[in-house]
This record gives structure tokens, C-alpha cells and sequence, in this order.
């Protein structure tokens, strides 16, 4: 599938975390043609497996959740209030447009309303808006119009913007974190089609990274893989007003490799062999600073008796608001990196 075409599909599919059913069907449709075998598990991963030539067993993950809201409360006037699912910046949520998600499938637009400036007062207009007096604004004005409109305490809500292109290269969109991830590896499986890759792979659409690497652990110990790479979005803060020891990962520097983060410190062997990969292909790669972020390679690394865990990443800017910005160019660069992984992989770590 065209690249564009395929980040457009997934980044605009809805996931919030916890409520990843239709990220996880459209993935389902992408990768349909390539798959031997494709199952959903217990807590709503999508496995996915293409058989190789040995019993060797490689985990490609990638995370299927994005982060989101959820309705906790429906006041009498009609006003929604809200909690967070992962880690937002509570500062950027106001003025928001957003959508709810109703248990019957509907989906509700609306705005994360607060004061307006006019009324506010002077040493207001200089603090952070608390969250417990944001609201979300349907436009219904009592709580049984809210629930004519199919709206209850626990649907989840998505805050974000349509997939766009803003100019040759540059991609928009609310959910690169991880649809990019993600569709990295339907990239690798058309890459792969039509040839037995030497370990057999197993790539893991996992669900609720973004509230605990819960997916990544229940997936790791059904795969028992021999060596693993979770395949994210990162941080790229290459932006004014961040000194270059805060910047994790930079725009146009090619693919993140994790040496340490909060999650986990990636072993020796697996970053030596991701470096020299790099390489040997000419990929262009950046080593990620230590020790900004988590991924499930920090779940998968401490599965069962322990796995050999990488992380590979897109530096995208932006990450974790309602509309982050990536160069596809480091897009292809982590497409080539992890495809070289997945044929090599045996090769590299398999005595
Ligand atoms: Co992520």
C-alpha cells in the first residue's frame, strides 16, 4: 500500500487506549494478504504470524493504543467531564475539538470547554487551567439529551487532527504514536511477501502501552520469542528553546536506536547488532538519549525467563498532543532497519 495512503488509515483509525477494537480491524484488513496466521488475543492484541524457516522466533511490536479521554461524569446540564488515559500535557488540552466514542458505535463531536478570557481575571490569564474544570461541550443541554445522544460515564474520547499533508515529505496527524510504529511493520510485510524469512515472525499489535506495557507482557509470554524490537514514535525535540542534552531524538537524523530509558536498559549485544545493521545497509540512524520514555520493550524484556529486547524508533515531534509532525524520510529509514532485522535476525542472535 502507498505509504501515504497507509499512515493516512491508521493514524485517522480510532484507538484510544483501552478501546482499540477499530485501530485493531483496520490492521486486521492491512495485513490480511501477507499474514499465515492472524489471532486476537484475551486483552485485545492482534498477533500476527509469518512462518519462516526455523523455530526461531522473532517479535515485532508495535503499540495499536493511543492516548485519549474518558467521560467519568454527565452533569445535569449536559457538560461531560473528563479523565485521561496516558500521559497528556493537561495544560494543552482546552479549546481541543473532540470526539466521543459511544458504546453503540456513534460518534459525538464536541469541545473542551472552559472560561472564556473575557471573563477571567488578570492573575487567571497567567495560570495553567486545572483540569477538574475543563469540560467537554456536545452541544447537549441536559443529561438525558447527552444520553439521546448515546453518551455514557466510560466512553472513550479521541482529541485530534485528520491526517494531512502540510508539504512534500512532512505528514500531520494525530496518532503517529504508534500508527507509525505500526505501519512500519505492515511496510516489513510486504517487503517480506514472497520469501521465507529465516526465523519466523510473530509481530504483536499491542494494546494499552500507553497506560502500562500491558499488551507487550501478556503478548510476550504467549509468543516466547527468542529476541524482540519494539518498533515506536519517539520523542523528537529538536525544537527552539530545548538545550541538546533534553532532546532525545532530532527530525531527519533516521532511526532512534533506545540505548536506556525508563523502561528498560537495552542490552549491549542487541544495540552493537542494531548499530552495525544500520551499517552495513547504509541506513541513517541516531542514537536515542538515555533516559527519556518507556516502550514494551520494557514489558517484553522481563517476560518469562527474559528477552533479548530492542527498540527501534521514528523521531516524530509532538508526540502525546492532539497532532504530531514527521518526515517521512525517517519514516523509510526505521522501514529499512526493521526489515533488515526481521530477515537478519536469526543470523545475528541465533548461537
Ligand atoms: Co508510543
Amino acid at each position: 500500500m502507498e505509504t501515504l495512503r497507509l499512515l493516512q488509515t491508521l493514524s485517522d483509525a480510532f484507538g484510544v487506549t483501552g478501546f482499540e477494537d477499530e485501530a485493531r480491524e483496520t490492521l486486521r484488513t492491512l495485513v490480511q494478504p501477507y499474514a499465515d496466521e492472524i489471532r486476537t488475543d484475551v486483552l485485545g492484541n492482534l498477533l500476527v504470524t509469518r512462518r519462516g524457516g526455523s523455530g526461531f522466533t522473532v517479535m515485532l511490536d508495535a503499540h495499536l493504543d493511543e492516548i485519549g479521554l474518558i467521560v467519568n461524569y454527565v452533569d445535569e446540564r449536559g457538560f461531560l467531564h473528563f479523565a485521561t488515559l496516558g500521559g497528556w500535557d493537561t495544560r494543552i488540552l482546552p479549546a481541543q475539538a473532540v470526539m466521543v466514542r459511544t458504546r453503540d458505535g456513534r460518534k459525538v463531536r464536541g469541545v473542551i470547554g472552559s472560561q472564556p478570557p473575557h471573563i477571567l481575571k488578570s492573575e487567571e490569564r497567567d495560570k495553567p487551567i486545572p483540569l477538574e474544570s475543563l469540560f467537554i461541550d456536545v452541544g447537549a443541554s441536559s443529561a438525558d439529551q447527552a444520553a439521546g445522544l448515546g453518551i455514557r460515564v466510560g466512553d472513550p474520547v479521541v482529541l485530534g487532527h485528520s491526517f494531512e499533508v502540510v508539504r512534500e515529505g512532512w505528514v500531520l496527524g494525530k496518532a503517529f504514536d504508534d500508527r507509525a510504529g505500526c505501519a512500519v511493520l505492515v511496510k516489513v510485510l510486504e517487503e517480506l511477501a514472497g520469501t521465507t524469512p529465516e526465523a519466523t515472525l510473530v509481530m504483536n499489535f499491542a494494546v494499552s502501552e500507553e497506560t502500562g506495557l500491558r499488551g507487550a507482557r501478556t503478548a510476550a509470554f504467549q509468543i516466547d520469542p527468542q529476541v524482540a524490537l519494539a518498533v515506536e514514535a519517539t520523542v523528537a525535540a529538536d525544537v527552539p528553546g530545548v538545550a541538546p542534552p533534553r532532546q532525545p531524538a532530532g527530525v531527519g537524523k533516521g532511526a532512534a536506536i533506545t540505548l536506556a530509558d525508563q523502561s528498560s536498559i537495552v542490552s549491549q549485544r542487541m544495540v552493537r547488532a542494531l548499530e552495525a545493521l544500520a551499517q552495513r545497509h547504509e541506513i541513517r540512524y541516531q542514537l536515542k538519549l538515555p533516559l527519556f520514555g518507556g516502550t514494551d520493550a520494557g514489558a517484553i524484556q522481563t517476560s518469562r525467563a527474559g528477552v533479548l529486547a530492542g527498540v527501534v524508533s521514528i523521531p516524530v515531534r509532538y508526540i502525546h498532543s492532539p497532532v504530531s509532525l514527521m518526515w517521512l524520510d525517517d519514516f523509510e529509514q526505521v522501514v529499512r532497519l526493521v526489515t533488515a532485522f526481521a530477515r537478519e535476525a536469526k543470523t545475528l542472535f541465533g548461537q
